[in-house]
């Protein structure tokens, strides 16, 4: 998988596969099934560590996840976070951990924040590291945000929203991400992006979509957000339940908008 034919994708409506990844063990079932991208997300904190947030990842063990996953894929796209901290103090911080995380064997480095990231962003273009902006519900601001609420309801949030996905996109990004976007204005963004944009929990119109992995296989003990579908209902086999998730992703049957969008 390459940039190039991700954008291609994105340009041709055909939907790109995603999903959260953090070993090998995964990674190879998930590279086989053929997930277009799998993101080294710094959900880890939440779903392997146990943690309540994704606040407390740290970028060592960011590079330890990605190396895992990289070590067994042979396809996939590999997007890895930047962890809370590791870019929020000073760009130079956020260009020396996006080189650790690209020699771990990211491809793409995913941030989170609006427009005030679109410095970083072009520094990193810049330095040959592709980026994926992050925007919406961005987790590592949860306790600013006030929790996991839907971002953009409103007109003057969705045009601020709009307002930092071109400018995220002008500095350089070559990936957009929604999270937790009312599907009408994901679909408007989507329509209006020279780069491919995916979402989670914003509506079937996104060029792709991705879940966490924990949450799709029925793995996390709390009732899991209104987008997730648990793919491993009704017996299937991990191999099956992310085949399937790849065909419908592909073939238009998750998400659906009745059930998992806003
Ligand atoms: O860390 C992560 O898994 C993510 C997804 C929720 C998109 O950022």
């Amino acid at each position: 998988m390459t940039l190039h034919r991700l954008r291609e994708m994105h340009a041709s409506g055909e939907k790109i596969t995603m999903l959260t990844c953090y070993d090998a063990a995964f990674a190879r079932v998930l590279d086989a099934a053929g997930v277009d991208s799998l993101l080294v997300g710094d959900s880890l904190g939440m779903v392997l560590q146990g943690h309540s947030s994704t606040v407390s990842v740290s970028m060592d063990e960011m590079i330890y996840h990605t190396a895992c996953v990289a070590r067994a894929n042979r396809t996939a796209w590999i997007i890895a976070d930047m962890p809370f901290g590791s870019y929020q103090d000073s760009a130079d911080s956020g260009v020396r951990n996006a080189i650790r995380l690209m020699q771990a064997g990211a491809q793409m480095v995913k941030l989170e924040g609006g427009g005030w990231t679109a410095p970083i962003v072009r520094l990193l273009v810049e330095r040959g590291i592709p980026v994926c902006a992050h925007l919406g519900f961005t987790p590592q601001s949860v306790h600013a945000l006030g929790g996991y609420r839907v971002q953009g309801r409103d007109a003057a949030s969705a045009s601020t929203l709009r307002a930092q996905a071109q400018e995220l996109v002008g500095a350089g990004a070559q990936f957009l991400l929604l999270e937790m976007v009312p599907a009408a204005l994901a679909r408007e963004l989507t329509k209006e992006s020279p780069v491919p944009v995916i979402g989670i929990g914003a509506g079937t119109a996104c060029s792709g979509q991705v879940l966490v992995l924990h949450d799709m296989l029925g793995l996390t003990p709390e009732t899991p957000p209104r987008f997730v579908r648990n793919f491993m209902a009704g017996g299937a086999t991990i191999q099956s339940a992310v085949g399937q998730y790849v065909k419908d992703v592909r073939e238009g049957r998750f998400p659906d908008d009745a059930l998992h969008s806003f």
